[in-house]
């Protein structure tokens, strides 16, 4: 399996406010794009334990480390596919000996991925790509898109979105490029629309676009500038801010990368002091006995007071209620986080505490 996603596309600040992570945390994150596990990492804990089961993600993950640990600051947003640069393969092959062997080789047969940028290498930021290219310049001009972005206040929005950008072909395109069929074939992960077949996907973008567009700021909204120009706009991932870079180069050494499914590290693992959970929208398509025994093993895994955050994109999903003893929903600081999620596609924030 190549990568899905080369960035992370849930929003760091609701992360790090619900998991409020300290320098006594030992974290576990969904590697995904990699952007979250550094943001938890720039909180200062004692460690972070990056984990996906697709291994072409912990490649991915292993090779922005590197590039962090080897590259100055304007050339590793270069390097990146931040900003423009024809250097790219030069730059690997001068950094690439700092890569573990599996690593390295799938770098080296995915030269092309290299040249683009490996911010923009992932199967949904491809099809994001594709559909800014030859969809959006027949649905919304150059013009409106500058303008949307534009806004600083939100009446400027709302009345923008009513009177300009909401029309026909605009509710048009969700039907053709974001109904079940593109997306499952072209944009997300394999086999993450299982379980989810009488829910309309096209409805559920238009409606959490929209939420995005009217209810919450577009200016600092890196996700939407990223969807709508391919660039992030004033707000950047905050391990791709300068202020940050230097801190972050300390702090790589406390990253620890795992190519496994969770559940299945949990079992292999005897360690019990794992603090704070980011879990990325995993628990969507798992089915109840596999959500019972991931659960059974994170509370093994777990320190009292842990807490843990995930999405849902479809379908609502929590602890077992089994679990209830030990498991508290933490739902009133959910619901405000996912009030101003600027990582719009997912329809509920789920934030649990574990006290055994
Ligand atoms: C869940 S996806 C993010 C999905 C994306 N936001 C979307 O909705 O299309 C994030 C990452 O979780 C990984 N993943 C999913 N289930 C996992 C599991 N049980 N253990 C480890 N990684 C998992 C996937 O490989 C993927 O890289």
């Amino acid at each position: 399996m190549g990568i899905n996603y080369s960035q992370c596309w849930e929003d760091q600040t609701v992360l790090t406010k619900a998991l409020n992570v300290n320098k006594e945390d030992v974290v576990l994150s969904i590697a995904s794009g990699g952007d979250n596990t550094f943001a938890l990492l720039l909180q200062e804990p004692i460690s972070v334990t990056a984990i996906d089961k697709n291994p072409a993600q912990i490649y991915l993950l292993e090779l922005k480390l590197v590039a962090i640990q080897q590259l100055n600051y304007q050339t590793f947003r270069e390097f990146l596919g931040v900003d423009e640069s024809s250097k790219r393969i030069d730059t690997f092959l001068e950094i690439k000996s700092q890569l573990s062997g599996q690593a390295r080789i799938y770098w080296e047969d995915n030269l092309e991925d290299i040249s683009l940028g490996i911010i923009h290498c992932g199967r949904f930021e491809k099809f994001l790509a594709f559909f800014r290219r030859r969809v959006l310049p027949w649905v919304q001009s150059k013009r409106n898109i500058n303008k949307m972005l534009a806004c600083i206040t939100m009446n400027n929005q709302n009345d923008f979105y009513d009177n300009v950008w909401n029309h026909w072909r605009w509710k048009l395109m969700f039907k053709l490029c974001f109904n079940k069929l593109t997306i499952k074939n072209f944009a997300r992960a394999p086999g993450s629309f299982d379980g989810v077949e009488r829910i309309s996907s096209s409805k559920h973008y238009y409606l959490r676009t929209q939420h995005a567009l009217i209810n919450t700021p577009v200016n600092n909204n890196y996700f939407l500038n990223y969807i709508l120009t391919g660039r992030y706009g004033g707000e950047f991932p905050e391990y791709l801010k300068q202020e940050n870079f230097q801190k972050l180069k300390q702090l790589v050494d406390r990253i620890e990368l795992i190519s496994q499914p969770l559940d299945k590290y949990l079992i292999s693992k005897t360690r019990k002091d794992f603090t704070k959970y980011n879990l990325s929208d995993i628990f969507e398509t798992v089915n109840d006995s596999n959500l019972i025994l991931t659960f059974q093993q994170i509370i093994k895994a777990t320190k009292n007071n842990a807490r843990l955050i995930y999405w849902n994109h479809f379908i609502a999903k929590q602890h077992p209620s089994k679990f209830d003893h030990s498991i508290t929903l933490d739902k009133v600081i959910a619901s405000e986080l996912h009030q101003v999620d600027r990582g719009f596609f997912y329809s509920r924030l789920v934030v649990e505490s574990i006290n055994k």
